[in-house]
């Protein structure tokens, strides 16, 4: 049932998905093949899951695609991967823009090749008005590197200390002005955040799958937003149901 819509009411549909890409490695090692054919493989089903997202009707979705621990890969897996994002950059950008995809980059830059830096924000600046999907890619990002560098300029900024609340620190973060995820999914089992959206995920809803992540199909996609569609997001509350109850 490849193209059957989602059973989902619209107000079920999370407004922003957050991937944790995992298990190109063991996906490639299970094969017998090298862990970049791995990567190169979970780049080919990020292309899918994009388009599905945007079919889907969600509006935001980050992608954890490299993460400030990364670096201490093999040097050639840290290449190979850096050419990959070079790669989907020059092979995907007009097509994304096409399909009315904005691009935007969390984490941090400055460790990059100054000619990928500049294809990044070529790409950002390029694709800047669309509004049809925000793709965050999150690629050198770390969770408390974000918090560190929010602190630091909180501080810079002389904000008075009554003055820091939960809203203002959100200020500070990458993700401004985007939504906390509503959803996050985990590819190949690991029960952990690894260093992802810490500040962002206070109340985000978890899927997590043993499935690798370049098998990470539309169908499995679809079964993740029927799941996320059945939870009762209580924020530290009760359900209606469970309040009419206790109330008599
Ligand atoms: C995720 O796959 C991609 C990146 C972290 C860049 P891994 O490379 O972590 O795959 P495993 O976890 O070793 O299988
Ligand atoms: C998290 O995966 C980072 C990305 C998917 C980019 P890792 O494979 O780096 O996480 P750990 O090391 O298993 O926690
Ligand atoms: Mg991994």
């Amino acid at each position: 049932m490849p193209n059957q819509p989602l059973d989902i009411p619209l107000e079920k549909i999370p407004r922003h998905v957050a991937i944790i890409m995992d298990g190109n490695g063991r996906w490639a090692i299970s094969r017998g093949l090298p862990r970049l054919a791995g990567h190169k493989a979970g780049t080919e089903n990020l292309r899918r899951v994009i388009r599905a997202t945007v079919e889907f009707g969600i509006k935001y979705l980050t992608i954890y695609a490299f993460s400030t621990e990364n670096w201490g890969r093999p040097p050639e897996e840290v290449q190979g991967l850096l050419h990959i994002l070079e790669d989907v950059i020059d092979r995907e950008l007009n097509e994304l823009h096409g399909e009315g995809v904005q691009l935007r980059h969390i984490g941090r830059l400055e460790k990059l090749a100054p000619g990928l830096q500049e294809k990044v924000l070529h790409a950002m600046k390029l694709t800047k008005n669309n509004n049809r999907l925000i793709l965050n890619i999150a690629w050198n990002y770390g969770g408390r590197d974000e918090i560190v560098q929010a602190i630091q300029r909180i501080i810079k900024d002389g904000v008075e200390p009554d003055k820091v609340t939960d809203d203002l620190v959100s200020q500070y973060m990458y993700t401004v002005g985007v939504p906390d995820p509503d959803l996050i999914i985990r590819t190949s089992g690991e029960l952990r955040i690894s260093n992802f959206l810490i500040w962002q995920a206070a109340y985000s809803e978890w899927y997590i799958t043993p499935t690798y992540w370049p098998d990470f199909d539309k169908e499995e996609y679809r079964r993740a937003l029927e799941t996320f569609a059945q939870r009762d997001r209580r924020y530290g509350g009760v359900t209606e149901a469970v309040a009419h109850k206790t109330h008599g």
